[in-house]
């Protein structure tokens, strides 16, 4: 089965191919020749995810999923949230990553946080389904490691002690927000094919 994964990102679609395994023929958006950015003009993960997915099945009509992720932090009410991307103003991970620690100086008792995956899938008769995967974890004092990519050198899973960027691809994909919603909707492929 061939769908497209709409993401730019190629850390996210490398982690998703080794999630998915050979289950799924993944197409990334060059591989269907669409260049440029998804429009995301929304206030939440869910309508992000499902307008990303939309936006391509309406232009190719081909069987599409996105997903939606953002990083939660207790303390900052949920920040940044929707705008976990571009929090300090560009995809800088670095300039993010810092931004999240300053906000949290001081907080050494409530460093709670999670990272939230929204997947929308359309299929090839436009019908939408959401999947929702959570990781829950904590903000690290500093950041450490260089495994993975966006915010993994300051999350640490619960039940670890190590950041996601210290840990293999292989824990990190086993317990992850993304994992946990894919999981998700690859029982539902196998329930309708
Ligand atoms: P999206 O690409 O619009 O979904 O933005 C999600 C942003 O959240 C990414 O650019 C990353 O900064 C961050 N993010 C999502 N998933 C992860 C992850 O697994 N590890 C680290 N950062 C992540």
């Amino acid at each position: 089965m061939k769908i497209c994964f709409t993401t730019n990102n190629a850390h996210k679609l490398q982690e998703v191919k080794e999630i998915l395994g050979d289950s799924i023929e993944l197409l990334s958006l060059s591989d269907i020749g669409f260049e440029g950015d998804i429009p995301e003009t929304h206030e939440t993960l869910e309508a992000n995810s499902l307008e990303k997915a939309q936006y391509i099945f309406q232009k190719y009509r081909i069987p599409v999923f996105s997903d939606d992720s953002g990083l939660e932090v207790v303390a900052l009410n949920g920040k940044p949230g929707v705008h976990t991307a571009h929090y300090a103003g560009s995809r800088d991970a670095v300039a993010n990553m810092s931004k999240v620690l300053s906000e949290l100086e001081g907080q050494t008792n409530n460093r709670e946080a999670r990272f939230r995956a929204v997947i929308t899938y359309i299929d090839l008769e436009g019908k939408e389904q959401q999947f929702e995967g959570i990781v829950d974890g904590q903000i690290a004092p500093e950041m450490s490691g260089a495994e993975g990519f966006g915010y993994d050198p300051i999350f640490i899973p619960k039940g670890y002690e190590k950041t996601f960027a210290e840990l293999s691809s292989e824990v990190k994909n086993t317990i992850s927000h993304r994992k946990r919603a894919l999981e998700k909707l690859v029982q539902f492929l196998k329930s309708t094919t």
